[in-house]
């Protein structure tokens, strides 16, 4: 096996070495190559350029793998509940039971947000879309939690780690009540992640409120299969943002705000609203049309993917969710669902999704999901941000604590004007 690659040019060579992963694809080392070469590479999107060096998370998008420190989804999903998972991804091994029960209650008491933060609420618009209110109020902690930005102490990294785990179910079930009108519903220490999010989002002061156990069951695994996935666009945000030295809670803002867009965390969303717009099997074709036509920009939305060439692993959990929810409360045929499953029938079939390897991703099956849990569909991004923020916190310890770290600051390929003299006025045009 080469241990160098060659890059020859106008009769020079310049010579790069690899770099070996524990699994995947090799890395070709091209930090020297604008100092050796004068070149710069060139790879927008970058789907051929690894950003950074990392153990948390590994994909193989041809066989359909999702690897969290090593640990299937699927085993992670089924046997294990989200604050594990979180365990997991933070400090890189299973938890045994003591280091399991002393991290649940580290989050458990931290789920609480400073009393203030509910006036802060108060300046939004009612029908603010709430992932907007959860980009403002996500980066408005800076401003309640100083003891924990000083990003050179570990100390303080973890217990914001721990705070941005904690505070975000509480963030998003404010966003919500205030969306709907409803008062806050404050944390209880006694409940899991996902009952105790359930909660804050659906109970009322009038009466008491218990989570129906198979869909707080169902709400953890949703929680675990968004919790991370490598480079994705707004972890790469994060890490991005990180590498300035900006504080924890900026960071997972930007994180926050880049997750939103439908080509990433709001394709959950997205995908649902395109289901209902088919409404009907019927109308399948004229989208599937659509879909390939090259002058309409419409795609399938929760179809499709950067990385998986094959079937998202988390998307086949979803639909069994799906399922299982909707079975749990009685639903029979909800329209939606058929046509999700018609639609997925036909373009699994046809050839122009084949040919370019475009399954569904973990986006096409939630929306319903979320729908029957009680969510409007403009709480689905932000379920989608409160799982994503253990990755991305995961993922910005990782980059902070990384000796090689320093600030991202890419270079391009400019194509503007070459160097010209200011024109006064009287001369212009
Ligand atoms: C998430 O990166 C992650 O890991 C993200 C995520 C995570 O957990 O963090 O997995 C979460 O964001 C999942 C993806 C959710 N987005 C959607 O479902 C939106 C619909 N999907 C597409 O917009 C698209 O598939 C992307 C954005 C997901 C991927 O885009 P790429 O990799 O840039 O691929 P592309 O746009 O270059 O498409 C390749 C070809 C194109 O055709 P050609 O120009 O080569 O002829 O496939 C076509 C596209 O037109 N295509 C689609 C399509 N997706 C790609 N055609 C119809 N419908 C689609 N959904």
């Amino acid at each position: 096996m080469s241990e160098t690659a060659k890059l020859a040019l106008d009769g020079k060579q310049a010579e790069f070495g690899l770099r070996h992963g524990t699994i995947g694809p090799d890395v070709v080392d091209i930090a020297s190559l604008y100092k050796d070469t004068g070149l710069f590479t060139y790879d927008p999107g970058f789907t051929s350029t690894a950003s950074c060096e990392s153990k948390i998370t590994y994909i193989d998008g041809d066989e359909g793998v999702l690897l969290h420190r090593g640990y299937p989804i699927e085993q992670l999903a089924e046997k294990g509940d989200f604050l594990e998972t979180c365990y997991l991804l933070l400090y890189g091994e299973l938890p045994t039971t003591q280091e399991k029960e002393d991290f649940v209650y580290r989050v458990t008491r931290h789920t609480m947000v400073h009393e203030q933060m509910s006036r802060f609420y108060s300046g939004f618009r009612r029908d603010a879309h709430p992932m907007a209110v959860m980009v403002g109020s996500v980066g408005a902690l800076s401003a309640f939690y100083h003891d924990s930005t000083d990003i050179s102490d570990p100390h303080q990294r973890m217990v914001a780690s721990i705070r941005m785990i904690a505070k975000m179910p509480t963030l998003a079930a404010m966003a919500y009540k205030y969306h709907i009108g409803q008062p806050f519903v404050y944390p209880r220490n006694d409940l899991s992640y996902a009952e105790n999010f359930l909660h804050m989002c659906f109970a009322v002061p009038c009466e008491p409120y218990t989570a129906n156990p198979v869909l707080a069951k169902a709400m953890e695994r949703i929680f675990i299969l968004h919790a991370d996935h490598e480079q994705n666009a707004s972890t790469s945000t994060v890490r991005l943002a990180g590498s300035s030295g900006a504080n924890p809670f900026a960071c997972i803002a930007a994180g926050v705000a880049c997750l939103w867009g439908p080509a990433h965390g709001g394709a959950n969303e997205a995908a649902l609203n395109m289901l209902s717009e088919i409404g009907t099997a019927d109308r399948i074709p004229e989208y599937i049309a659509k879909a390939k036509d090259k002058n309409d920009p419409f795609r399938l939305m929760g179809f499709g993917h950067r990385v998986y060439k094959n079937y998202d692993p988390r998307a086949k959990i979803m639909q069994e969710t799906c399922h299982e929810v909707l079975n749990e409360l009685g639903i029979k045929d909800d329209p939606t669902l058929e046509v999700a499953m018609e639609l997925e029938r036909i373009a699994l079939h046809d050839d122009y999704f084949v040919e370019k390897k475009l399954y569904p991703n973990v986006d096409f099956y939630s929306g319903i999901t979320l729908r029957a849990l009680g969510f409007p569909v403009t709480m689905f991004t932000v379920l989608f941000a409160v799982a994503r923020t253990v990755g991305w916190i995961a993922q910005w310890k990782e980059m902070i604590e990384d000796p090689q770290q320093r600030i991202g600051r890419p270079r391009q390929l400019y194509t503007g004007a070459e160097r010209r003299d200011y024109i006064d006025m009287g001369s212009r045009g």
